[in-house]
């Protein structure tokens, strides 16, 4: 009798830890995770890409010395959906944009109602605003009323600035490229920062030597580490 009640017992509880064992495993199996971002980004509308493209880019005056204004034609057929760019010319959904470049920001087109997010920002329209602007409207005027995602390629920006200078009566001397020597001096500098870290690592393993040697172990455990990294900065 004992020995029935035992071996029954002894079922219920292998079916108990098989069930919790199931629950685990399927538990894992189709675990579904939220995705950290919802949904897929549309190139043009999200401007999701501008991220990737910030990094790498150059200022505006660097694109702009090489600009084409035949070239900013062409991209400004993107814009003439809403914008007109010749003397006079009337306001659309957008305002005229003869003579933007050095312009008020948000007032120069007489009897067009800006958004006060645009009419707000004070100051004239230089090479790096349009250029920022350009790139993206809602960045550089959040709550703008041009519903335009902006220009990834700064070649784009660059030559359509270009275009709408000449668009004007006194039209800008396009600025100089940034001096060259710019980018190899950064570089250098960069080089030199890292110079100046290989130096603080090669000190490093007296110092922390020191300071490890009251415990044993941690002295014995921190010197290859220590040693690793040495040897990895100075490659
Ligand atoms: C969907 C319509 C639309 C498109 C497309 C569009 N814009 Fe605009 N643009 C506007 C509106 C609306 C404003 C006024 C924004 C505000 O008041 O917030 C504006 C303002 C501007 C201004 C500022 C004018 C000022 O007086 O300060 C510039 C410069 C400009 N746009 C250039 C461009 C260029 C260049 C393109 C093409 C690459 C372009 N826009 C495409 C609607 C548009």
């Amino acid at each position: 009798m004992d020995n029935r009640t035992n071996t029954i017992a002894g079922w219920v509880l292998g079916a108990g830890i098989v069930a919790l064992g199931t629950t685990i495993v399927t538990g894992e199996m189709f675990h579904a995770e939220r995705p950290e971002k919802m949904g897929y980004p549309i190139e043009g509308v999200t401007g999701a890409e501008e991220k990737g493209g910030a990094a790498a880019e150059q200022p505006a005056a660097f694109y702009l010395a090489s600009a084409d204004p035949k070239l900013g034609e062409q991209v400004f057929k993107k814009c003439t959906a809403c914008h007109t760019a010749a003397k006079g010319g009337a306001n659309g959904t957008g305002p005229d944009l003869w003579g933007v470049v050095g312009g008020p920001i948000g007032h120069h087109a007489a009897g067009f109602a800006y958004s006060p997010a645009l009419g707000g920002k004070g100051g004239n329209w230089d090479w790096d605003s349009l250029f920022h602007w350009l790139k993206s409207p809602r960045d550089f005027a959040p709550g703008t009323k041009m519903t335009f995602a902006g220009l990834s390629k700064p070649e784009d920006r660059a030559n359509v600035i270009a275009y709408l200078n000449t668009m004007s009566d006194a039209p800008k001397p396009l600025p100089a490229a940034p001096a060259a020597a710019a980018n190899p001096a950064a570089a250098a500098a960069e080089q030199a920062d890292q110079g100046a870290q290989g130096d603080k690592a090669k000190d490093q393993p007296v110092l922390t030597e020191a300071q490890a040697t009251p415990g044993k172990n941690v002295k014995d455990q921190a010197a290859p580490s220590v040693d690793g990294r040495a040897a990895q900065t100075k490659k």
